[in-house]
């Protein structure tokens, strides 16, 4: 194990960690994968479920690690190496490098798409839309088209590789600062349009009344999963931007503030796509391609579409290169600590590999019958490693950062990280309540829940 000689890079100021942190949680998840997988599991019933895991298990489990982070200065395999020298714990670290990897592979696929819409809007692909048909079809056509979705592909890994050659503070910091306030005023006026389309009311009610008939283990696990992803936890990304905060920061508020801005930002696309898709006569269930369907028609339908239509697709590529700036560090530091990797060449090998494993994420819209099925599980690959990855391994990474905090490192160290520097710990007894019992409790019930129903997707 190398102890890093030089001194870490740490974020310009605190408002910037909190900006850069909320830039690796507001992303595609936010904006993509949360309508789509609300549509898929019902509605409002979801919502709530999603919003309960944040507060019980998203917010717990955020400390717990940046306070690893912070404390340990590490990636997440030092980080659990050097608080629990010569035990297993760090292979909790390397489970999240590895899923890391894995989410950035097909999450960069989807980001090139976003890209490609942007190109798409200012040629005006979507003026003089006239049905959701000719919309569907414009998206069908463009994910089946295997040459382009791998060029998107690697001209998005690209940018995130060399944003993340530029260090911390230089890089990651000062994109966030600026693109992540316009993303959510431009997500505020295209909300606007959309819950005053015609028959906006019948999405209102299906993302807001809920129907509690709806839920069963798989709801629950997607709920979970999905508070997990959209936050960016489990797979020590937070421990790895938490390794770079200043001892001054109070990380209770930074953990808060992050949690909120991150699901505000989900809240308000669930209202942007629900009113339009069903003013659309669309079905909620589409599946991943919901908002590239959907947002086209809301642009069509406003004073200076081409302009809002591209420059939406362009912050939501920004947002999303915010979020794989932080799946792609997580790799990175690793191999700088614990290797002492040149960090160009940690980028390089790390954003090469995610490439290849994206592949077949990229064939698996169309442009390839077997990766569009796969057997067994009836899902396309894309789907089938969403919910792998995105899901059940943040989960279990989850359950895994609860217990070592709850249990191995325990409160009291927890408790001491926090509160450095004079900062106060708010709600302590209830959080280290919430940390030993009821976030590991609640993951293994629903893990056992999923495995006794059988639903696992
Ligand atoms: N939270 C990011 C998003 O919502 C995705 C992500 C997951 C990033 C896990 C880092 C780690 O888009």
């Amino acid at each position: 194990m190398n102890t890093p000689s030089k001194k870490r890079d740490v974020w310009g100021s605190k408002i910037g960690f909190v900006l850069a942190a909320a830039g690796s949680a507001i992303g595609l998840g936010n904006i993509w994968r949360f309508p789509y997988v609300t549509g898929e599991n019902g509605g409002a019933a979801f919502v709530l479920l999603y919003i309960i895991f944040i507060v019980l298990i998203g917010v717990p489990v955020m400390l717990s690690e940046l306070a690893i982070g912070r404390h340990a200065q590490r990636n997440p395999v030092g980080a659990f190496r050097k608080i629990a020298p010569k035990s297993l714990w760090p292979l909790v670290g390397l489970m999240g490098v590895v899923t890391g990897i894995g989410i950035l592979s097909y999450y960069s696929v989807i980001a090139g798409w976003t890209f490609g819409y942007f190109i798409k809007a200012l040629g005006g692909s979507f003026s003089n839309l006239t049905s959701a048909e000719q919309s569907s079809q414009i998206f069908t056509e463009f994910v089946k088209n295997p040459y382009q979705c791998i060029a998107y592909l690697f001209v998005f890994l690209t940018a995130t590789g060399f944003v993340v050659l530029g260090g911390i503070s230089g890089g990651i910091e000062k994109w966030a600062k600026i693109l992540m306030p316009l993303l959510f005023v431009l997500l505020l006026l295209l909300t606007l349009r959309s819950v005053t389309l015609p028959n906006a009311k019948a999405g209102l009610e299906f993302y807001l009344a809920p129907n509690f008939g709806k839920i069963n283990a798989g709801t629950i696990a997607s709920a979970l999963g999905q508070a997990l992803f959209s936050l960016s936890l489990g797979m020590g990304a937070m421990i790895t931007y938490g390794s770079y905060i200043s001892k001054k920061d109070n990380l209770a508020i930074s953990a808060g503030y992050v949690c909120l801005f991150d699901t505000l930002i989900a809240v308000v696309s669930g209202l942007m796509i629900f009113p339009a898709l069903f003013s659309m006569g669309l079905d909620p269930s589409g599946g991943p391609g919901l908002v590239f369907v959907v947002l086209p028609s809301i642009f069509d339908k406003m004073p200076g579409g081409i302009f809002f239509g591209a420059g939406f697709f362009l912050l939501l590529t920004v947002a999303a290169l915010t979020s794989t700036i932080s799946l792609l560090e997580v790799a990175v530091t690793y191999f700088v600590d614990e290797f002492n990797w040149q960090r160009r060449r940690a980028v390089l090998l790390m954003s090469g590999l995610a490439f290849v494993l994206g592949i077949p994420s990229a064939l698996s819209q169309g442009a390839n019958s077997l990766l569009s099925n796969l057997p067994l599980v009836h899902l396309g690959f894309l789907d089938f490693a969403n919910i792998l990855l995105g899901n059940y391994s943040l989960t279990i990474g989850a359950l895994l950062i609860a217990i070592f905090v709850g249990y191995k490192w325990g409160i009291k160290n927890l408790s001491a990280e926090i509160t450095i520097e004079n900062n106060h710990f708010y709600g302590r007894p209830f959080w280290a309540i919430v940390i030993r019992y009821l976030c590991p409790v609640a993951i293994i019930v629903i893990l056992l829940y999923i495995l006794l129903t059988g639903n696992y997707f």
